[in-house]
């Protein structure tokens, strides 16, 4: 079982959780269900990656065998951009919730700091990014609407923690003038091209737990054929970081998992495959030296993927610049 990481709201985090996006509906409830069973207690879902009720069928099925019991496990979502409207939040909860078949979300984050307009569920759901077509539509709902909804919803039970994700410094230092509740975790992408690191001495400065998302870098993304995705050497195929795997006689894989919860942070890798699920898991059994820390520290370039503008047909939304 993962180690745990103590947020600022008073909850032990398993340190070492499981993805959700683009896990396919067809095999989600039974990934879950694997997941759980090979000993991941964290399970980090979205509105946005349209599986929560498969989600939520593995959940009930690990339950219902005796795997786990509700209270052991770490089930977190997000809110997705539509529903930033501060009238908006407390419903799209409570419709997550149902989906999940669950009461409480352990954690719930902001996903973008971005508000766009409302669209009902029984419209579209997930909403994505567009209105309509290419049409991207603001809301006028300011961050300090959106988190004071979200706090509101620690007050009813809905979440037991707040978060935000996809969120800069600027932003940050904005939201902790207001916040009463003040945010639990903060999730990002982290990869050694993408290091960040004056945001995590933000975050371990106001005590903020820092959660890496898509751990492999240009991995996740070469399914969007993006280009800068494909050119790059895949983190696991590279030179160094194989040679650092050698001398550990462990994977590529758990060298980059383990820089990144060595440095302080959560991990939260998906793996539709159970070997490497495994092994994921395993990343946390090994020390890296610190020497090896830096040197995979010192690959960063500054590159992002995961940003709104790789994934639309026009450039739009410059939420990183
Ligand atoms: N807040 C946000 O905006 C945001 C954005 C992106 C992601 N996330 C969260 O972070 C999670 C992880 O990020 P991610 O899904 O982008 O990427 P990831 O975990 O870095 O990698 C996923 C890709 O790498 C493969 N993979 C996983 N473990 C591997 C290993 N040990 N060796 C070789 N290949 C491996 C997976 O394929 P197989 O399934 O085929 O094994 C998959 O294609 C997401 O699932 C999601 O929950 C959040």
């Amino acid at each position: 079982m993962a180690p745990t990481l103590k947020l600022n709201s008073g909850y032990d985090m398993p340190q070492v959780g499981f993805g959700l996006w683009k896990v396919d509906n067809a095999v989600c409830a039974d990934v879950v269900y694997n997941a759980i069973k090979t000993g991941y207690r964290l399970f980090d879902g979205a509105c946005d990656y349209g599986n929560e009720v498969e989600c939520g069928q593995g959940v009930a099925r690990a339950i219902k065998d005796g795997l786990v019991k509700r209270e052991e496990l770490f089930i977190v979502s997000k809110l997705w951009n539509t529903f930033h409207d501060g009238e908006r939040v407390e419903p799209i909860v409570k419709k997550q919730l149902a989906d999940w078949g669950i009461d409480y979300f352990d954690l719930y984050l902001i996903h973008f700091p971005v508000a766009l307009e409302y669209v009902d569920p029984s419209v579209r759901y997930p909403p994505g990014w567009h209105y309509e077509g290419d049409e991207i539509r603001p809301s006028k709902a300011s961050i300090q609407e959106t988190w004071t909804a979200m706090e509101s919803l620690v007050g009813k039970g809905l979440a037991k923690s707040i978060g935000i994700s996809n969120f800069q410094s600027q932003l940050i230092y904005d939201l902790l003038r207001y916040a009463k509740i003040r945010p639990a975790t903060l999730q990002i992408e982290h990869h050694p091209y993408l290091v960040q690191q004056e945001l995590l001495n933000l975050a371990k400065k106001e005590g903020i737990t820092v959660t890496a998302y898509s751990s492999f870098g240009p991995a996740s993304f070469l399914e969007f054929n993006m280009q800068h995705a494909v050119k790059l050497t895949p983190l696991i195929e590279d030179e160094t970081i194989q040679k650092i795997a050698a001398k550990y006689n462990r994977p590529a894989s758990q060298v980059l998992l383990r820089w990144a919860t060595q440095r302080g942070l959560a991990i939260i890798p998906k793996s539709t495959r159970e070997p490497i699920m495994i092994s994921n898991l395993q990343s946390i059994e090994f020390d890296l030296a610190e020497e090896d820390v830096a040197t995979i520290s010192a690959f960063n370039r500054g590159i992002r993927f995961n940003q709104p503008s790789n994934y639309f047909p026009t450039e739009l939304l410059w939420i990183f610049g």
